[in-house]
């Protein structure tokens, strides 16, 4: 098999389903050994470190809620005990909490900017410190790589999810802010921006044959997107193959940013 990852230390948050379980499993058979953050449900994230651990790889499953300072700083204490200390972080836990507009609450548009953007702020910052802390290995080119999960709608309005878009738009700056600030320290940040992938934060646009038809409307290269797509695209981020990608945005989205809808002469 071919492992680019081999002898690093991976942290996915959001692991226990969807992107973040994709980008764990694609990892760890890169040759990475993972900690799988979860929040709500550890069980998922326990069986996905299983079936790691059975095919020959190394993961266990992390609680922490990524809005939170302290759970964040006891999750990366949890990692470095057990794995010493973090090569590549992937900033990914985020959730939807959809409403129109007059009838978002205050509590949703916190709840959504908490997780989603104060939580890759945290996981961000603490991944950068504990590089800094432990110093260079030799096991990659650059000191770390931090992968920030953002999604098309960080340039896609999306009317009736303005609070998604909005933390999806401030990730993207976020991103590359800090990708600015730390690369002199040779620390690579990234993001992804997957569009429709196959998960249950999305089964709403793709349950029903229906639904799926006018989804792929809007996705030139006429198929759903899987994890695994996403999963390839992380890997190739956090390895040396990309040691010259910094600061960029890679849109893994079947040409959903394309502006299908001038495809037939607008
Ligand atoms: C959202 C999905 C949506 C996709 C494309 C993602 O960021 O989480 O619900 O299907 O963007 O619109």
């Amino acid at each position: 098999m071919h492992s680019p990852l081999a002898g690093q230390i991976a942290l996915v948050t959001g692991a226990s389903s969807g992107i973040g379980s994709g980008v764990a499993t694609a990892l760890a058979d890169a040759g990475a050994r993972v900690a799988i953050n979860y929040h709500a449900h550890a069980e998922p994230a326990e069986k996905l470190a299983a079936a790691i651990t059975a095919r020959g790889g190394d993961a266990f499953a992390v609680g922490a809620d990524v809005s939170d300072e302290a759970q964040v700083d006891a999750m990366f204490d949890a990692v470095v005990k057990r794995f010493g200390t973090v090569d590549i972080v992937v900033a990914n836990s985020g959730l939807q909490k959809d409403a129109k507009f007059t009838a978002l609450t205050l509590a949703d548009w916190r709840t959504v900017i908490e997780t989603n953007l104060t939580g890759q702020f945290l996981t961000a910052q603490r991944a950068v410190r504990e590089f800094e802390r432990r110093g260079p290995r030799d096991v990659s080119k650059a000191l770390g790589k931090i992968i920030c999960m953002s999604s098309v709608h960080e340039v896609i309005p999306w009317a009736g999810h303005v609070n998604y878009a909005a933390s999806k738009g401030g990730i993207q700056m976020m991103m590359k802010s800090l990708a600015q600030e730390v690369a002199p320290q040779r620390i690579r940040v990234n993001g992804i921006a997957p569009g429709a992938i196959r998960t249950p934060i999305n089964r709403d646009a793709w349950d029903t044959q229906e639904k799926l038809e006018r989804l792929l409307k809007l996705v030139p290269y006429g198929r759903i997107g899987e994890v695994e797509d996403i999963g390839r695209a992380a890997v190739w981020l956090a390895s040396d193959e990309s040691d010259y990608v910094v600061g960029t945005t890679l849109f893994v989205d079947g040409g959903m940013t394309l502006y299908p809808g001038f495809a037939d002469n607008g």
